[in-house]
């Protein structure tokens, strides 16, 4: 570390190492456009405010799910259990249908897809978007939240799944 502030941003690489090392809850970010369902997996989920209720998260501007994320009148928000590696890895894979068998999932209330055995929906309706950086910061009003499972978190940490440990003490 330097003791006077850098003018510049720090190396990309140094980066990629330091944000790794912070572990993350993994979401599926859902909804349905023209009739069709589309998702992508997200680790930059996070709550924002509790009064009005708000969650975000940042979605790459390259991303070819936004264009249609962006256009739905509300999404949901599926927070993956322990056992949902896989799922998780399905809705980050391009070119394959994320929705096709082994994926279990329904429509909502509202019409956007609720994937099966996650620890918890939340149906939100867009509520402010900004640029930030290379993403878009995406705030949704959460319309609906229903908790499905014990809440066993699948995170992501140094590029892997993995599950959680409570501390013995606490
Ligand atoms: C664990 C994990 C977390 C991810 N988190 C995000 C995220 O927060 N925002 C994002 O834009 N992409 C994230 N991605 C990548 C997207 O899921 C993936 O690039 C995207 O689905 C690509 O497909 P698309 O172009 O169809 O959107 C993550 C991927 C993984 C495996």
């Amino acid at each position: 570390m330097t003791d006077t502030l850098p003018d510049r941003a720090v190396a990309s690489d140094q980066f990629r190492q330091a944000l790794a090392v912070h572990a993350s809850g993994v979401v599926v970010i859902t909804a349905q456009c023209d009739g069709a369902p589309v998702g992508l997996t997200a680790a930059s989920f996070s709550s924002v405010s509790l009064e009005p209720p708000l969650v975000s998260f940042y979605v790459d501007r390259s991303s070819t799910t936004w264009p249609w994320l962006r256009a739905a009148d509300h999404f949901a928000v599926n927070i993956l259990a322990s056992d949902q590696a896989e799922l998780a890895a399905r809705f980050a894979r391009k070119g394959i249908d994320r929705f096709a068998e082994p994926t279990r999932w329904r429509a909502g209330p509202l019409g956007a897809p609720l994937l099966q055995d996650v620890s918890a929906h939340l149906l939100c309706l867009p509520y402010e978007t900004a640029d930030v950086g290379d993403h878009v910061l995406v705030v949704g009003l959460v319309a609906e939240a229903a908790v499905h499972g014990p809440g066993r978190p699948l995170l992501y940490h140094q590029g892997r799944f993995g599950r959680f440990l409570a501390h013995p003490e606490s």
